[in-house]
């Protein structure tokens, strides 16, 4: 089957089973990305309105994940105060099916490591496994893939808790039975969180070892992590579209969350927020430090592309183990802080019946926790960025703060950190208090030093006064805005990922390249190919970098009066020859747009009266057509007063 019948084939079965078309459907594809809606586009979810928190299998056990494992963390969660803390799904990972049954399709559970499941007339059920976790006050996840078989089938080959059986009883991906197997997960079990893996539709080659091997249907694959160019990224889209909307059905309250894992292939890190509450920006974490900064870097320059509801997913953690285990507690501490800042959901993988005293201190730090469950939903954004050091704040709510000063490397690193990378005023005391210690430190102004032990992460809960006293820049708010247009015609891998060497080829290879998707996407204080605002000469450090042909959607939540930039093509595009124009739009209505603007023309104030508007959308649009190179622009200085 080629490529094409096949993605083609792929989407009318995931549509059969749906009720309505996808949104692209719906909408027609035709609409004009860059015309304003007057709203904000993303589908309001009920949960996740704040990172996802718990527990999952997967780190703590693979596939050797049984009744007794999941019960007995999930007693800890609840008995150690984490549950309240917010820590509640309980999600088992891969290893949990036996089969699917032939002649009705229904799923099979493992009743062996499940005993609770045995079910009546031979059908297995999770129903009394999810009222027991029910029952503790806690919510229950459950694992499957998009295609027709799952990671374990071609990644844990030893495993005892592999599918077994026939061709097709092996096939325990949601393929084919979208809505069948969702009726089942959520309609009868009562599952509250679904994690769909992608391998089924990634690993199973025509012609490759392991379907020869081990007998798996062929399935072309629809993602190729090496090219985007040979990725079908809108059969990846329809297909997790499907499963979203038989969710959707299947869960009229909107009491869940649909996780997509496809490691940011397909051009996810774009798209996920309008498919689920989070996606992953990278492949698997492992348990080293090198690894953990590859998975980092794959969601911390996303902010602008999470918010309430809709979270970039960097994989769940792995403190506890490898070099985040209870000897290494600086590096740990790294790990959980920098996915508390940058809104990762905070994801368990450790077997919590046997967690130390020092790893139970981490995850129950109710101060970090607050950084990450703050309501504003506002990622942190990248301050400073180096190799070396990296610089991380975030807007709490009540005007705050949070901070971490990391420190990638392997020697001893000295941070300066100003009051600009606050966005507090240089000549008013700043006050920090130490989210590890619980230390207040003594007050500063204009900047302070620390020296940073290799690995570590300091970080913060920061006040001052706010340098905009009486409004907020657009790059503070990532969470009320949602990147609607993005202006990337084709999509790029993002070059500024941390490259770990191969964890599974070492180094028989050529070596690592960059491979997720997104480059060229809305930065928060740097431009979309992440260099410093600057328009005609003049350095901006904060604004909204974007390509031409962009929308951007905002929330005007602090019933703010105006909207102010400073515009311009920026000096780092390559396109230096098209001209662009700069508008505002509140609730749909034009309120204030610029002149036609060139590289090389000074910034230009824009601003509009956004008193009554609840959504103000702010567009460029590109006139001519003199160059095919993109066209950074910046909207310096954007600010809601
Ligand atoms: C993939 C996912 C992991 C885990 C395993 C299970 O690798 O990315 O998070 O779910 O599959 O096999």
């Amino acid at each position: 089957m080629s490529k094409r019948t096949l993605s083609a084939s792929f989407l009318t079965l995931g549509l059969l089973f749906a009720a309505a078309p996808p949104a692209a459907a719906q909408t027609g594809t035709a609409a004009d990305p860059l015309a304003p809606t007057g709203r904000w586009s993303l589908p309001e979810r009920k949960q996740g309105r704040t990172p996802p928190m718990g527990w999952s299998s997967w780190n703590a056990f693979r596939t050797e994940v049984d009744e007794a494992k999941v019960i007995g963390s999930a007693q800890k969660l609840v008995d150690s105060g984490l549950a309240k803390l917010g820590y509640v799904y309980v999600n088992v990972d891969d290893g949990w099916w036996l089969k699917r049954r032939t002649s009705d399709g229904r799923m099979q559970i493992r009743t062996k490591i499940f005993p609770s499941a045995v079910g009546k007339g031979g059908n297995t059920s999770f129903r009394p496994f999810v009222e027991r976790i029910h029952a503790m006050g806690l919510k229950a996840g459950l694992y499957s893939d998009i295609g027709r078989n799952a990671c374990s089938q071609a990644y844990d080959l030893h495993s005892p808790n592999l599918p077994e059986g026939t061709t097709a009883e092996r096939e325990v991906g949601l393929f084919g039975h979208v809505d069948q197997d969702i009726a089942l997960y959520f309609g009868e079990w009562g599952f509250d969180y679904l994690k769909v893996d992608a391998c089924g539709i990634n690993v199973y080659a025509p012609g490759s070892a392991i379907v020869k091997q081990y007998g798996y249907t062929p399935v072309t694959p629809l993602i190729d992590q090496a090219s985007i160019n040979r990725t079908d990224v809108a059969a990846v889209r329809g297909l997790y579209e499907a499963v979203g909307e038989a969710l959707a059905r299947h869960n009229p309250d909107g009491d869940y969350i649909f996780s997509l894992c496809a490691w940011g292939s397909a051009d996810v890190r774009s798209w996920g927020k309008q498919v689920g509450h989070m996606w992953r920006t990278s492949g698997d974490i492992t348990p080293n430090w090198t690894r953990m900064l590859h998975n980092f870097d794959s969601a911390s320059t996303r902010a602008l592309y999470a918010k309430p509801g809709a979270w970039n997913d960097p994989d769940m953690l792995f403190v506890g183990h490898g070099d985040f285990d209870e000897r290494h507690l600086t590096e740990a501490q790294s790990h959980f802080a920098l996915w508390a800042i940058i809104n990762a959901p905070l994801l368990i993988g450790y077997d919590l019946r046997n967690a130390p005293q020092s790893l139970m201190d981490i995850w129950s730090n109710a101060d970090i926790v607050a950084v990450n469950q703050d309501k504003g939903g506002h990622q942190g954004v990248i301050a400073y960025a180096s190799d070396d050091v990296q610089i991380i704040v975030k807007t709490l709510s009540g005007g705050r703060k949070a901070v971490a000063l990391f420190n990638r490397g392997q020697g001893q690193a000295q941070v300066d950190l100003t009051a600009a990378h606050l966005k507090f005023a240089d000549n008013a005391p700043i006050r920090l208090r130490n989210l590890w210690d619980k230390s207040t430190l003594a007050p500063f102004k204009g900047e302070t030093r620390f020296t940073l032990a290799p690995r570590q992460t300091l970080i913060f809960e920061a006040t001052g006064e706010r340098r905009l006293a009486d409004g907020i820049y657009l790059s503070e708010i990532p969470g009320d805005i949602n990147v609607a247009a993005d202006g990337i015609v084709a999509p790029e891998a993002d070059p500024v990922v941390h490259r770990m060497m191969g964890q599974w080829s070492g180094t028989r290879d050529n070596g690592e390249r960059p491979i997720y998707a997104g480059w060229g996407g809305a930065q928060a204080d740097a431009t979309p190919y992440d260099q410093a605002l600057q328009i005609a000469g003049r350095r901006f450090d904060t604004g909204i970098g974007i390509l031409a042909r962009s929308r951007l959607e905002i929330r005007n939540s602090g019933g703010r009066k105006r909207f102010e930039a400073l515009v311009g093509v920026d000096d780092s595009t390559r396109n230096t020859k098209d001209q662009v124009r700069f508008r505002v739009y509140g609730d749909g209505r034009l309120l204030a747009e610029s002149a036609p603007m060139r590289f090389g023309d000074a910034a230009r104030p824009l601003s509009a009266d956004i008193r009554s508007a609840k959504l103000v959308e702010i567009v460029v649009t590109a006139e001519g057509s003199a160059s095919d190179l993109p066209l950074v622009t910046t909207w310096a200085e954007a600010a809601l007063r």
